[in-house]
């Protein structure tokens, strides 16, 4: 039984242009929802802030929070995060907003329309700043090329204890996909290397290696 609560984000998030289009991404949501269930069938609790997502979650037991924009998951992580003991961010929440909303929607025409568009706040950052030393985040990287070396930057950066990389060059792996494979580090370097294989199952090797590292910590502090 793992008598622990963990905080977990999952798909994109939508950042309104107008009240029917918005910016998003391909992110389906299934690898958080993965670790949310393999987190819950392990006994712990699990507060899971889902972006607009299609899919359910199974457990009863998972507190489900809803949101749709980055905003909006930044509140909702920081009102859970101090109650937890580790944090899972595989959201890929969008890197910008547009600076302006139109409340009305906004009309085509024919010359070209420049949208300025702001940063959103990085949330696994964020956390990282607040994180006391009994609690573990773990972030997610999606990377194209240099993709070790951008993950360790990343964790660094973001004051993560573990990344989980995902290469997008992997074929059937990442975003929309019902198969992963990935790559887990620590600040010491690679310290897991997995074969493509379902999310779910993969999400019983990151859960595996985040109780790990908790554990190698009893008796720290
Ligand atoms: O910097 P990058 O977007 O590649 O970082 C990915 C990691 O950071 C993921 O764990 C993602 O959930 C998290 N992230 C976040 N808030 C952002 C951007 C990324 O929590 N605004």
């Amino acid at each position: 039984m793992l008598n622990k609560t963990y905080l977990v984000t999952a798909g994109p998030t939508h950042e309104q242009i107008d009240p029917v289009r918005y910016i998003g991404n391909y992110s389906s949501g299934k690898m958080g929802f993965a670790i949310a269930e393999r987190l819950a069938e392990l006994g712990a609790k699990v507060i899971l802030v889902a972006g607009p997502v299609s899919i359910e979650t199974q457990n009863p037991s998972i507190l489900r929070v809803d949101v749709i924009s980055a905003d909006q998951m930044f509140e909702k992580c920081h009102a859970y995060f101090p109650t937890c003991d580790g944090a899972i961010m595989v959201a890929a929440v969008a890197d910008y907003k547009p600076v302006h909303f139109s409340p009305e929607k906004m009309k085509r025409s024919d010359e070209i329309l420049t949208l300025s568009l702001c940063p959103n706040p990085d949330i696994a950052a964020s956390l990282g700043q607040i994180k006391r030393k009994d609690q573990v985040l773990v972030g997610f990287a999606l990377e194209t090329a240099n993709d070790e070396k951008k993950a360790m930057l990343k964790l660094q950066k973001k004051n993560l204890d573990l990344i989980v990389l995902n290469s997008l060059g992997d074929h059937q792996a990442g975003f929309k996909f019902d198969t992963n494979k990935v790559t887990i580090l620590d600040q010491s370097g690679v310290v897991f290397t997995s074969e493509l294989k379902l999310k779910s199952e993969i999400a019983i090797d990151i859960v595996n290696k985040i109780i790990e590292t908790q554990q190698s910590r009893v008796g720290m502090f």
